[in-house]
């Protein structure tokens, strides 16, 4: 039983395919997943919903009103491991980009925490069409995993692309999803699919935990800060980012919602997570301030300033200005993850980074007391090979008691991912 415990949304539009949903259904519920389908009108008109019921021993939802005695589609959402739209139309892809919210199928997904496959199906001119095209690429860029048509006989008559995955294939991808360490495979999710010609049997997966990071919001501090002296100069450190922005994709292929509030880096933001720049420390404060009632777990591994400017010149300054020397005057910036630690009411889950040359242990261990911190991460920056702006990173991590864990090093992907693990683990304990 493969898919034992998932609750999975199965979005139904109006497509001629909307007769082959019926077998996947079947294929999902006959390998242990709770199903709730979710039928647009149009396809409630191709495949009777009494069907939908019976395959899935589930009433079925239309109009967000049905049941007026519950919010349907954000219970749907909410419980939901998954949501799979398929087929999926061109009508209901565009609503979808657009974050309409006008029947079940559309409100549940945009009420979702949980990851959405989409399979679409349509004549090839409206799926090759620019708005099909447009509409797929934002959705593509919010994290919606696509499953690409393929070529062949389609309902119209015509030939072409538009005809939706074969149900085995899109079962194989479901199965290989939810029962992936790393949640959701993403780049290179082919590796994780058995091929067509030797399909998982029942049974050959190992079921693993549900995807770790579902239902939770997770708030990622990083990069380095920049504190003005005047309009063109800063001072500032040679934090990459590259640590944070890796945590940042790990918790999202988990299964989070992720916001990054970022210092001024070289990077990409991520598909799928939210970011928001900053430049200063105090930047950095206010947007914690913003976000974080709304945060299961906070994570600072930005390189914040600790000092900033007690006076910043609003000119640029010259030589003339300041002669053979100059002093500045530099005043304390509040500790950012310390606030979060600290707080008494609503207080996340709080992580902090520890970035030290000696005292190793000692130094960490102190941090995360006087921040009141439930992990911290200790990072050797007098080695050359890892940590600052290198693409290894070797951590240990510690609780109050001491050593929780030591992760040998590799490429920041894999620590950032064995860290959001042990972090999600750690955080879903800590409420329980
Ligand atoms: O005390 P130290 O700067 O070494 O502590 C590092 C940890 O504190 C990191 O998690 C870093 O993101 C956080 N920090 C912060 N605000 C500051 C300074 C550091 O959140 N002003």
């Amino acid at each position: 039983m493969q898919l034992q415990n998932r609750k999975i949304v199965l979005g139904v539009s109006g497509s001629i395919a909307a007769y082959k949903s019926c077998e996947l259904l079947r294929l999902l519920v006959k390998n242990g997943a709770d199903v709730y389908v979710a039928l647009t009108e149009a396809a409630s008109k191709l495949v009777a919903p009494a069907t939908f019921e019976a395959l899935s021993h589930h009433q079925v939802s239309t109009e967000i009103f049905d049941d007026t005695n519950h919010i349907k589609h954000i219970e749907l959402s909410a419980n939901a491991d998954l949501i799979v739209i398929a087929p999926a139309t061109a009508q209901t892809i565009a609503k979808l980009a657009h974050g309409f919210a006008d029947n079940m199928l559309t409100a549940t997904v945009l009420a979702a925490p949980c990851r959405t496959i989409i399979a679409p199906a349509m004549n090839q001119r409206m799926y090759q069409n620019q708005a099909t095209q447009d509409n797929l690429e934002i959705l593509r860029k919010r994290g919606f995993i696509i499953l690409t048509p393929e070529d062949g006989d389609l309902a119209c008559g015509e030939k072409g692309s538009g005809r939706m995955q074969d149900v085995d294939k899109i079962f194989n991808f479901i199965c290989a999803i939810l029962n992936s360490r790393e949640g959701i495979p993403f780049a290179g999710y082919s590796q994780y699919l058995p091929s067509p010609a030797n399909p998982l049997a029942l049974g050959q997966t190992k079921l693993l935990p549900k995807v770790l990071g579902a239902n939770l919001k997770v708030l990622i501090t990083a990069g380095p800060t920049e504190e003005p002296i005047d309009p063109v100069r800063v001072i500032t450190n040679r934090s990459s980012g590259k640590m944070g922005y890796a945590l940042a994709e790990a918790a999202r292929d988990m299964g989070a919602t992720v916001t990054l509030i970022s210092g001024p880096v070289n990077l990409n933001c991520p598909n799928g997570v939210r970011r928001i720049n900053i430049r200063t420390c105090a930047d950095m404060l206010n947007a914690i301030k913003d976000q974080v009632a709304n945060a299961d777990i906070v994570i600072g591994c930005a390189a914040v300033s600790d000092y900033r400017l007690a006076y910043v010149y609003d000119h640029k300054l010259t030589k003339n200005d300041t002669g053979d020397s100059i002093t500045l005057t530099l005043i304390k910036n509040e500790d950012i993850i310390s606030y979060v630690g600290h707080l008494e009411e609503k207080r996340p889950f709080t992580v902090g980074f520890a970035a030290e040359t000696d005292h190793l242990e000692e130094h960490a261990t102190e941090k995360l007391k006087r921040k009141n911190l439930d992990l911290i991460v200790l990072n050797d920056v007098s080695r050359q090979d890892i940590g600052f702006n290198s693409d290894l990173n070797e951590v240990s991590v510690f609780d109050k008691d001491g050593l929780v864990s030591k992760f040998t090093k590799a490429p920041k992907s894999v620590i950032a991912r064995q860290l959001m693990e042990l972090i999600f683990q750690n955080a879903r304990s800590s409420k329980a």
